[in-house]
């Protein structure tokens, strides 16, 4: 019966036009960017002007029961819902029905996303969140799109692959993402309401190769491999004290930063050789430990390869203030104030100076020992990626697998081509003839900017994929009066690396 509810909710979200763009039309984009600030007041006057101007339209009722988090009129909510009905809408725990009106129990809105297959547009069931409820969330919240999962969900490889694992897959964002490149996709959550919620999403989109399992971690899945794993699971580190909230979506309920830990050392047991992992973390920097020291610790004896990109640090107080708004707790109340202290107790017993976020992907080599370990701090703005970032992850990945394997001489016969991306910048003393500084910049990935010196931005601006970087090289020491050898050995350390970053592309 569920099924056919929820076929019924898809016929009629579709003839409501209930879209992304269907709601920017409807309220504007200032109202837009204050629903993200979590201000529902400038869509509910726009509404109300629309309402007063064209009458009852089905999509504007959606978006003020589902979206807004207020009660309809029941004629108005029946209009909307043509087929499923408020009683269907009741069955399947959308909304409570009580007189004349109609009040929402889920959140339920359209998303829409580029990847590399093209458009996609889908809608998402999950929990009301703190707007609609006026209170602060409930410990088993079963969290929406939020902003973590779009890094996560950008970020993910999209090389088409056999099998994936979304471990922690709360309203099934991830899976849904990996369903578009995979033959399989087994989703996984401690929380049974999450996989519910899940189900239904993939149903009400038509998604039907994703296979859901409840339990904790990598148990579900004991004994088994994926060609990929991807995972926004819930890192956040959160006092495990007395009277502080420990939600199910954000907090695995272990010490500091151990999730992290845990999950990159299980994800080596579950990844097929060449199969990638991706995930998102927090790791913690404490007095006299540098916080990478500990993540590469997390990775030694692991066999994987491992990439870990930090993108932002915070200090303690800024962390705590974060999460505790992020649970709906007002800042100013006491309850607030109760909660920073225990996060700075819990991070002052730990030694903690700073917090990091960032990416972090790991790979099972297809044989032999890892070649990759590298962990970097990438705070700046990234690049633009249209279809995700992961098709810049993955690129690079197989742009440092070629160059690994080559010896300088098989590097120095290889013909290069600078990518499409790249440009170079020149900056000048006023007035001087030669530049003092030469720039080499990225416009997608993750904009990197690399300083060069005449010889390197020669042998990028020569590498069309006509000449073998032995030979540019050559040409090069012939026209700067250097050194062919001295040339060769200082340059090709540099070019590996704009291989590896995707500046310099190997031939085809
Ligand atoms: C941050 S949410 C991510 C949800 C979704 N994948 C996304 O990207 O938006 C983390 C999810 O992990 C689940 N979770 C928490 N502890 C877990 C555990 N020990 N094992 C498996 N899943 C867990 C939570 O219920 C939640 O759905």
């Amino acid at each position: 019966m569920t099924s056919e509810l929820v076929h019924r909710l898809r016929s009629d979200l579709d003839s409501a036009r209930f879209t992304v763009t269907t709601l920017t039309g409807l309220w504007g984009d200032e109202a837009d960017a204050a629903l993200h600030r979590n201000e529902r007041v400038p869509a509910l006057r726009a509404l109300a002007r629309r309402r007063a101007e064209t009458g009852v339209e089905a999509s504007a009722t959606l978006a003020r029961l589902f979206i807004l988090g207020l009660g309809v009129d029941r004629d108005d909510a029946a209009a909307a819902l043509p087929t499923l009905g408020v009683a269907g809408a009741t069955e399947l725990g959308l909304v409570t029905a009580d007189g004349a009106e109609v009040r929402p129990l889920l959140d339920l809105r359209p998303y829409s996303f580029v990847d590399a297959a093209g458009a996609g547009s889908w809608w998402i069931v999950s929990d009301l969140g703190e707007l609609a409820l006026g209170r602060p969330l409930g410990e088993e919240h079963v969290l929406g799109v939020g902003g973590a999962s779009m890094t996560l969900s950008g970020l993910m490889m999209q090389t088409p692959v056999g099998s994936v694992l979304d471990l922690g897959t709360g309203c099934g964002i991830q899976a849904m993402h990996a369903a578009r490149h995979s033959v399989s996709v087994v989703a996984t959550d401690i929380s049974e309401r999450a996989l519910a919620l899940a189900r239904i999403n993939a149903e009400l989109n038509g998604i039907n190769n994703i296979e859901f399992r409840h339990g904790d971690l990598f148990e579900p899945v004991r004994g088994e491999r994926f060609d990929q794993i991807v995972s926004n699971p819930p890192f956040v580190i959160t006092p495990r004290s007395d009277g502080v909230p420990s939600y199910e979506y954000r907090d695995g309920g272990m010490e500091g930063d151990a999730l992290v830990e845990a999950v990159i050392r299980g994800a080596a047991a579950h990844l097929h050789p060449g199969g990638v992992a991706q995930l998102l973390g927090n790791w913690e920097y404490r007095v006299g430990q540098d916080a990478f020291r500990r993540v590469g610790g997390w990775v030694d004896g692991t066999g994987l390869d491992a990439w870990v990109i930090e993108r932002d640090v915070q200090d303690p107080a800024q962390y705590a203030e974060t999460w505790i708004r992020d649970g709906g707790t007002r800042s100013g109340t006491p309850e607030f104030e109760r909660l920073y202290t225990a996060w700075l107790d819990d991070f002052a017993a730990r030694r903690v100076t700073s917090v990091g976020f960032g990416y972090i992907t790991l790979r099972m080599p297809l044989d032999g020992s890892p070649t990759l370990r590298r962990l970097e701090r990438l705070h700046g703005a990234l690049g633009s990626n249209e279809t995700g970032l992961g098709v810049h992850l993955a690129a690079a990945l197989a742009g440092h697998d070629w160059q690994a394997v080559r010896s300088d001489e098989e590097l120095g016969l290889a013909q290069l081509i600078a990518a499409p991306d790249v440009t170079e910048e020149r900056h000048y003393w006023p007035g001087a003839e030669h530049p003092t500084a030469l720039m080499l910049r990225q416009g997608g990935g993750f904009g990197r900017t690399v300083r060069m010196d005449t010889g390197l931005s020669a042998l990028v601006g020569a590498s069309d994929g006509d000449l073998s970087v032995a030979a540019v090289v050559a040409a090069i020491a012939q026209l700067l009066d250097a050194d062919y050898l001295e040339l060769r050995e200082e340059l090709l350390p540099r070019v590996r690396a704009l291989v590896s970053d995707g500046f310099l592309l190997p031939p085809e």
